[in-house]
This record gives C-alpha cells, structure tokens and sequence, in this order.
C-alpha cells in the first residue's frame, strides 16, 4: 500500500480509538444505517463504545427489542458515517453487524454500564412502542434487554475536506490485508 494511504488509514483507526474514548469527540456519534423489513433504509445517531484496529470491530450498545436489533438479525450489513467539523473529515464505513446478548463481551460491556445509563434498558415496553403521555415509561430491569452491536469492518470511505483540494481515500478487506486506493472526491 501506497505509505500515504497506509498513514491515513493509520490516523483513522487511531482517531477512532480516540472517539470512543473521548465524550467530546466529534466520531462519537455516528449514524447507524440498516436495513429495514421492507428493504427501505434506516439510520439513527449511536455512541461509539469501542474501536478495535487489530480485529476491525467496532462496539455499540443498544437494546435488544430495538428495531435496528431485529433489522439487523435480518439483514447484517451496515453503513456508519462519521463527521468531525474541526478536522472536516468524514468517515463511511460500511460492514457486518453482529447482535450479542450473552456472552463474555457483552458481560464486560454490561458490568461497565453506569447505573443512569442502565437505565436506558430498563422500559418495561420495547422502545418504539407507542404511548399515550411521555410519563407512561414504566421501569424495570435493563439487564435482559441489553445487548452489544459488534461490527466488523469491511470498507472505509474516507473524505477530508480542504479549500487546497479535498482528499478522498477507499479501503476495502477482503483477507485481512487492505486494499487502498485513492478516489475522486
Ligand atoms: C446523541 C445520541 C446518541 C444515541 N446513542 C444511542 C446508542 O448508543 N444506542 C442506541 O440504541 N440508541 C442511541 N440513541 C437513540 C437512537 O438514535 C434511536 O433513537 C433509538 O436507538 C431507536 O432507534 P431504532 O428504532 O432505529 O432502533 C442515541 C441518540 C442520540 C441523539
């Protein structure tokens, strides 16, 4: 690979590192784009968890009884895009989402749950549903409802934005080595 390319791809795994690390980071919310039962997509904001460069994962959290948890027991594939406005670069990854709900990471992930955050998990209907007043969100235990999104990485589509040009770069897996080219913005 090209040594520019290779540094890039480089800067983005560690960025987003970053990203789930960091609160204020501007990847750490990404849209989350499935597909939905009647083929229509489907896309919503979620926190970046986690980024692992050495297996291509990603870690999201949501619930179980969520729409994208069953469309993406359906359909695995998925698109996350990223943006950061400081650096002005976007980021489109596309890849395989895979639903945990027991398990050793999803354990980990649960046990690292803050008690407010837990919360999230907790309604006793499935989110989504529909409701009479805001206040009819009954509570109970979120621990069963809980579940990890793993995403395995399969391309990156990377843009950056400069008033000198805009630089955009495509990395796809196929074995575990990439292959990177740069492409036409
Ligand atoms: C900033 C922000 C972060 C969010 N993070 C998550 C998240 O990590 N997991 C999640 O399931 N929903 C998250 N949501 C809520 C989703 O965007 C969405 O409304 C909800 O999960 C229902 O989506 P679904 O019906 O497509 O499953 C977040 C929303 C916002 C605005």
């Amino acid at each position: 690979m090209d040594s520019t390319l290779a540094a890039l791809l480089d800067d983005t795994w560690r960025g987003l590192v970053r990203a789930a690390a960091d609160r204020r980071h501007p990847w750490r919310t990404p849209v989350l784009a499935t597909v939905a039962a009647d083929g229509a997509p489907n896309a919503r904001t979620v926190v970046l968890r986690a980024a692992d460069p050495a297996t291509r994962t990603l870690r999201l959290h949501s619930d179980r009884r969520s729409a994208k948890a069953a469309e993406l027991a359906r359909d695995p594939r998925v698109t996350l895009v990223f943006w950061d406005p400081r650096a002005r670069v976007q980021l489109r990854l596309r890849g395989r989402a895979e639903v945990l709900h027991e398990g050793p990471e999803h354990a980990r992930a649960w046990a690292a749950t803050p008690a407010a955050a837990r919360r999230d998990y907790a309604t006793r209907l499935p989110p989504g549903t529909p409701i009479a007043a805001p206040e009819d969100v009954a509570h109970g235990d979120g621990a069963a409802h809980f579940a990890v999104i793993r995403v395995r990485v399969m391309t990156i589509d990377r843009l950056a934005l400069a008033a000198e040009g805009h630089l955009r770069a495509g990395f796809a897996w196929e074995g575990d080595e990439p292959r990177a080219t740069w492409l036409v913005p």
